[in-house]
Order: C-alpha cells, then sequence, then structure tokens
C-alpha cells in the first residue's frame, strides 16, 4: 500500500506524482526547486502566471511530455503558508486524492516534503496523507445491482521524504491509515440500514473485531440483562421483534486494570420514535441512530491496529426503538440498573435510557472516566448546527482532554452548560426519581442532564453527535451520509488520555 523512500527518483515510471504549491512562494525552495530543474523552471512560470493555482484546495494536473519518467503531476494548492494548518492539509488531500481516484489511476507517487511548514511538520504530514487518502476514497457500495465495471481505486501510494526519517514516516502512515480506516468502518455501520444491521448483527460485528484484535468480548442477551436489572434499556427494545444486546469490548494495554476508559456508545438501530412517534419526514434516516456507536467500534478498530499503552472498556446497548402492543409508553415507570426509576413522558427520548444503563454498567467494569458518544437530540442541532458537535461534562479537566483531541482531529466541539436549573428539571417527577424529557427548552442540555445523573461522580463528557454523524452534501474527505464522527477524536483521546492524578 504505502512505500517511503528517500531519493527521489524522477526515472521511475510512477502514474503520477502529487505535488503541494503554496501561494506566492518568493522562489520553489527545496524539493520543488528540484522538480522545476527537470523542466527547465517552467513550473514556477506556470504557478506566477496562475496556470498551476495554489490557492486552497484547487487541483491542477499537467502532463510531463516525457520531462521526466513520472506520467502526470497533479498540484494542489495550500494557500497561504503562514495559515496552513493539518486540518488544511487534510482538506487538500481530499480533493487531489479524490480526483485521482476519478480518473483511475491505480498508482502514484507523493512529495511529502512540498506539504510541510513550521506549523506542520513531516510526520504530521504523513499522517494527513494516509489518512486522507483513506477517507477520500471511502464509498459505501450500497445494494445495487451491480454493474459490469470493476470499480479501480488508487492501491499503491510511494512517498518520497528526504527530510523526515523514513522508518517514522512509514509508522505515521501506517497510524494515519488506521485512524481513516476505522473511521470509514464506523461510516459503513451508519450507512446501512436497520433491516441488515439489527442488534444482532452489530453484536456479532462487535465479536468480528474482538477476535481479529484479542479484545475480550461480553454480549449480554435479554435475560442477562433482565437479571442485572436494566430496566431502562429494556423499556425500550420492549415493542420489538429483535432482542436486545448489551455489548462490551475491553481491551487492556496496561500491566493492571485501572485508569479505565470506559467509551458508551449509542446503539438504536432504527428508532421510530415508539408511541411518542416520529413525523414522517423526521422518521427517516433513524437508520443512523447508531452513530455512536458505530463511533465507539471504529475508534476500537484504531485501537486495536496501534494497541496504545490504555484501557479501555466500550460499552453499547444495542435495539430498535419500536412500537407494538408490548412496547413502553409514556407515563410507564421503570427502574434503571443503577436503581433510579424514571417516569417516562416521551418515548422518543429513548436514547438517554439506554445509555443510562449503559453508563452504569460501564462504571460496573471499572470505568474511571466516561465518554458518552450519541446522536441524542434534535435540540442539539438547533443550538450548533450540522457542523458541530455538542458536549456536555462534569469534569472539566477530562472535557480538555477530549477537546484538544477533537481539535487536532479537526472534529469541531463546542460546550453547552449543565448548570443546576437544568439538572433539577430533569430531576422533577412526581412519581419517580427522574423524568426522561422536562420540555423542548435547551433539551440537548436536558438530555445530557439526564445522562449525568447516572455517571455520577465518575468524571464524564457527553457528546451529542445528532447533527455531525451524518451530513447531506459531498465533503473534502468523503461522501454525502455517514461521516464516522468523533472516531478520530475518540481514537486520539484515548491515545494521548493522562490519568488524574489522586
Ligand atoms: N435519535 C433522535 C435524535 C436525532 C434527531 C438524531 C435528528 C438525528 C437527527 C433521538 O432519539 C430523539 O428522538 N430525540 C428527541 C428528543 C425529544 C423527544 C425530547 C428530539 O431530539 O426531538
Ligand atoms: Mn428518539
Ligand atoms: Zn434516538
Amino acid at each position: 500500500m504505502f512505500s517511503v523512500k528517500n531519493e527521489i527518483d524522477y526515472a521511475a515510471a510512477h502514474e503520477g506524482l502529487i505535488v503541494g504549491v503554496f501561494e506566492k512562494p518568493e522562489k520553489f525552495s527545496g524539493v520543488l526547486s528540484k522538480l522545476d530543474d527537470q523542466f527547465d523552471c517552467q513550473l514556477t512560470e506556470l504557478v506566477k502566471s496562475g496556470d498551476i493555482s495554489a490557492k486552497f484546495k484547487s487541483v491542477n494536473k499537467i502532463h510531463s511530455f516525457g520531462k521526466v519518467s513520472v506520467k502526470r503531476i497533479w498540484f494542489v494548492g495550500l494557500g497561504k503558508e503562514k495559515d496552513f494548518t493539518f486540518e488544511k492539509l487534510s482538506a487538500a488531500l481530499g480533493k487531489v486524492f479524490k480526483a485521482i481516484n476519478a480518473s483511475k489511476l491505480k498508482e502514484t507517487a507523493l512529495l511529502l516534503d512540498s506539504f510541510t511548514t513550521e506549523e506542520v511538520n513531516g510526520l504530521d504530514a504523513a499522517h494527513a496523507v494516509s489518512e486522507a487518502f483513506a477517507l477520500a476514497s471511502y464509498k459505501f457500495e450500497g445494494y445495487k445491482q451491480k454493474s459490469n465495471e470493476p470499480e479501480k481505486k488508487l492501491e499503491q501510494l510511494t512517498v518520497y521524504s528526504e527530510e523526515t526519517d523514513n522508518e517514522e514516516v512509514h509508522a505515521s502512515l501506517t497510524v494515519g491509515y488506521a485512524f481513516g480506516k476505522g473511521t470509514n468502518s464506523a461510516r459503513t455501520l451508519v450507512n446501512t440500514p436497520g433491516n441488515m444491521l439489527t442488534a444482532t448483527d452489530m453484536a456479532n460485528y462487535a465479536k468480528e473485531l474482538a477476535a481479529k484484535y484479542d479484545f475480550e468480548v461480553e454480549i449480554l442477551e435479554k435475560a442477562e440483562i433482565e437479571k442485572l436489572g436494566m430496566g431502562a434499556f429494556l423499556a425500550v427494545n420492549q415493542g420489538s421483534v429483535e432482542p436486545p444486546k448489551m455489548i462490551v469490548l475491553k481491551y487492556q494495554g496496561k500491566d493492571d486494570w485501572k485508569d479505565v476508559i470506559g467509551l458508551v456508545g449509542k446503539g438504536i438501530t432504527f428508532d421510530t420514535g415508539g408511541y411518542s412517534i416520529k413525523t414522517k419526514a423526521g422518521i427517516v434516516g433513524m437508520k443512523s441512530d447508531m452513530g455512536g456507536a458505530a463511533a465507539v467500534l471504529g475508534t476500537m478498530e484504531i485501537i486495536g491496529e496501534l494497541k496504545p499503552e490504555q484501557n479501555v472498556v466500550a460499552v453499547i446497548p444495542s435495539t430498535d426503538n419500536m412500537i407494538s402492543g408490548n412496547a413502553f409508553k409514556p407515563d410507564d415507570v421503570i427502574t434503571s440498573m443503577s436503581g433510579k426509576t424514571i417516569e417516562v413522558l416521551n418515548t422518543d427520548a429513548e436514547g438517554r435510557l439506554v445509555l443510562a444503563d449503559a453508563v452504569t454498567y460501564a462504571k460496573h467494569h471499572g470505568a474511571e472516566y466516561l465518554v458518552d458518544v450519541a446522536t441524542l437530540t434534535g435540540g442539539v442541532i438547533t443550538a450548533l448546527g450540522l457542523h458541530t458537535t455538542g458536549a456536555m461534562t462534569n469534569n472539566d479537566w477530562l472535557y480538555e482532554q477530549v477537546l484538544e483531541a477533537s481539535k487536532e482531529a479537526g472534529e469541531p466541539m463546542w460546550q453547552l452548560p449543565l448548570f443546576e436549573k437544568e439538572k433539577e428539571r430533569v430531576r422533577n417527577s412526581k412519581v419517580a426519581d427522574l423524568n426522561n424529557s422536562p420540555g423542548s427548552e435547551g433539551h440537548a442540555i436536558v438530555a445530557g442532564a439526564f445522562i449525568g445523573e447516572f455517571a455520577e461522580g465518575t468524571p464524564w463528557v457527553h457528546l451529542d453527535i445528532a447533527g455531525t454523524a451524518t451530513t447531506a452534501k459531498e465533503h473534502d474527505l468523503g461522501p454525502a451520509g455517514a461521516t464516522g464522527v468523533m472516531t478520530r477524536t475518540l481514537a486520539l483521546f484515548v491515545e494521548r488520555f493522562e490519568p488524574i492524578e489522586k
């Protein structure tokens, strides 16, 4: 897939060569000037004249007309060097990989040194290259009857790096590629329709991951879920013919099972809303209601590949939310595993119910730090739009670590407050300890507050990805549909995690 070489070999017959160009270079320096020499300095002229645009994300292809053995050169505009970031690099690379895939090249080379600046070093650039390569090449196959044409995709990338140690570049390419692939796996899970990804299917998928990466796996069946008293999770499943699964994966990267990170992902395979039924417009797309579970599974895949020195327990409550004579109803009172009773005011506020028991169960498995990810509320879309994940926490120190990871991964998040007054709204019920839907005012916040009741004193971050898990538009790093959001953030967070000193 990737090979790394030190010396640029202009006699090598590559199909393509990817080169980054910044706006208004005084003169081509370093690696570019050497390339320019091969073209009697005419590349400089083409950039100056604007025929090769250095504008951010522009892609220009020129043929080499035999001047070098490389057949064609793809120039990627990187904008102004002083404004350059890892995120911008990823976007620009996504653009060029998409263009190359569209032109059906199977092999290409890339000049890594043309993408490095003071801000983005060779190893960062290598990570961006392989990650963008995986992400931008992603396609959900779907279920159309196949055309005869076999799909051609870029398969071989030779990375030339004179300035950075080649072994380290290779290691960085491996990491970036794992991040991209894990995200793509999450995307595929989310894109898969509810009839093809039931809770049982998701459990089987988790088992396969466990077998591949040697994770400990536990799948709680309905009888065990009942025995453990997970009444909140069971209530959501009550109307379904599909059995619920509580999916647990454990990865131990430290000698002792301590400082355990619990990753909890909402795994609703389809959300009808239950008796508080969704509208016919609102129900379409609800196959994506397991986006949190997908992000957690994608993260576990990356963890399996990279084996960080951390301890992680992943907990995924999985079921659909259906209607039948057995289904739970508004006004029902249910008892969660924690013992807390809940008055159901809205069966469409089901995510927080399944997460309540999952959070409790993650603590049971020794989680000392919790991050939950969920397509939880339409309210987060109203509050923050479609590009920003909503975050809530009971621990600023833990949140800081998640936030840092999200910045680095280029997956923006913004914190919403959990003030006492909103927590009180969740605790306001005449018949139970809690209610699951205290009204639409700030409802992303009260949903978070509800889950917080189960995290209790354990440091916890809640990520509401209802707006960011899918996108209606194609983007630089992927097609329309599932984004795999938070997979990379969580993987980075786990990799860098530092426990609170006790
Ligand atoms: N799965 C939905 C949230 C959602 C909405 C995800 C739009 C993706 C796109 C969740 O279970 C839900 O129905 N939330 C309700 C909560 C309300 C009933 C308190 C909502 O946000 O409307
Ligand atoms: Mn719902
Ligand atoms: Zn839902």
